[in-house]
């Protein structure tokens, strides 16, 4: 069996000035020697920087696969797109229609070549994560998790997510759950290797990695339990617990902090792509080492 030499990264954010030398860089990179396949990681871009990620993607010349991120769907009161909803549902997926990728949020990738499947969910957050230590350690601070309030400041997703009526956050995060578990069935089925990625964590194991719990001069205790609320969800954690040992690789991406390690045999990777350095992971079959090259401005 063939076997694919790929290439992952994450969190573009493609049209912010502090993120463009190494966003150009990395595309250029990528087309000098692209991978048989591409994976990206979500947070492509806000607005139409979306679009204009896909069209420099487009340029590398290989199949690509992606997730959509929590900056992709931000949209503004009157936006003409509608609501997030219906970015993430309708317009997301049309535009990588157009250009013949793969939007893993709608269904999974079946690669029967190197018998490899892909699957994938931008993932949500409700809150699971620390609700319940939030609780207990600062009980009066409760109502900063539907605020989405830090000590200082608040998180962007609260101003420019907006679902439709009758949607949350948690019914988003529980949709994201059981249309991923749907896909995973579906991938295992069809092959023997599957590879998972999602853009908020997958599992605490990738979210922010317990040095950012310090305190001072990150922010305090309570920010970082916070911060944690708004990175993933139990559900999805345990659907991937549940079938680690189906998994050959899970990758995930939203914190800018690279962690590494292994579930089972699953190995566990977040891309760590920054505002102004961007990640790009290299492997050589799914059993290969990982390298990593970095782009930033010279
Ligand atoms: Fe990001
Ligand atoms: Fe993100």
């Amino acid at each position: 069996m063939a076997k694919p030499k790929l290439a992952i990264t994450a969190d573009l954010h493609w049209g912010l000035p502090k993120c463009q030398p190494g966003n150009l860089a990395l595309i250029h990179a990528l087309r000098e020697n692209p991978p048989d396949l591409l994976l990206v990681g979500g947070d492509q871009g806000a607005d139409t920087h979306f679009t204009e990620c896909l069209d420099a993607l487009a340029t590398i010349g290989c199949p690509i696969g992606l997730v959509a991120g929590n900056h992709d769907m931000w949209v503004r009161a009157e936006d003409s797109r509608g609501d997030s909803w219906r970015v993430f549902n309708q317009l997301l997926p049309e535009e990588c229609r157009k250009r013949g990728f793969h939007n893993l949020d709608q269904g999974p990738w079946i690669l029967p070549q190197f018998d490899l499947a892909i699957v994938g969910t931008m993932n949500w957050y409700d809150h699971s994560w620390a609700a319940e230590e939030l609780a207990n350690r600062f009980p009066k601070d409760t109502w900063r998790l539907e605020q989405m309030c830090f000590t200082r400041g608040r998180h962007n997703d609260r101003v420019y997510v907006r679902w439709p009526d009758g949607m949350t956050n948690h019914t988003v995060t529980s949709l994201l759950a059981t249309q991923l578990a749907n896909h995973l069935q579906f991938a295992m089925e069809k092959a023997s290797q599957v590879v998972l990625m999602t853009h908020h964590p997958a599992l605490p194991e990738l979210g922010f990695p317990p040095s950012a719990r310090e305190p001072e001069p990150d922010g305090t205790p309570m920010d970082h339990l916070l911060w944690e609320a708004f990175s993933g969800n139990s559900m999805v954690e345990s659907l991937i617990r549940l079938h680690a040992d189906r998994l050959s690789l899970v990758i995930s991406g939203h914190t800018h902090r690279w962690r590494c390690g292994t579930l089972g045999k699953a190995r566990l990777v977040n891309v760590g792509s920054d505002y102004p350095v961007k990640n790009l992971i290299r492997l050589d079959g799914l059993e290969g080492e990982m390298e990593v090259e970095q782009f930033g401005p010279e």
